[in-house]
């Protein structure tokens, strides 16, 4: 009672994971990254999440569906923090090594139509001020 037997299977199990092993996925023509990294309330650092980071991951997905983006060709990623905390909420856009500081949702459509549809950073938003 209580021992699995070693002659007891789990076929339901097999199919889904031999999907990730033999399956590959299309290399994506642009990465976004946004960070939602929180923190606990009263913590003295900002975080993207408590300025609306969560938001945004919806805006980004949301305006590539709308633009009939194919699935996989723009990934978007949650992420943990990704430094700048002070400037944010923090968006990465890649290959391009992008960073947009302080997005806001009227941002997601201006990286959207500029940044991923036309493959230039989106001057207007300051693009990697984080560095300067
Ligand atoms: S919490 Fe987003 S960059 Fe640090």
């Amino acid at each position: 009672m209580g021992v699995v037997s070693a002659a007891m299977s789990v076929p339901s199990l097999e199919i889904p994971y031999r999907f990730f092993i033999e399956e590959t996925m299309p290399k994506p023509k642009y990465h976004i990254l946004v960070c939602t990294n929180s923190r606990p309330p009263g913590h003295p650092k900002p975080s993207c999440g408590s300025a609306g980071a969560a938001q945004l991951l919806m805006a980004f997905n949301m305006g590539l569906m709308q633009r009939a983006v194919p699935p996989g060709e723009v990934l978007v990623s949650a992420t943990g923090c990704l430094g700048p905390c002070e400037q944010g909420p923090t968006v990465v856009v890649y290959p391009d090594n992008t960073w947009y500081s302080k997005v806001t949702e009227a941002d997601v459509v201006t990286i959207l139509e500029e940044h991923v549809a036309k493959g230039t950073p989106a001057a207007k938003l300051n693009p990697d001020s984080v560095w300067k």
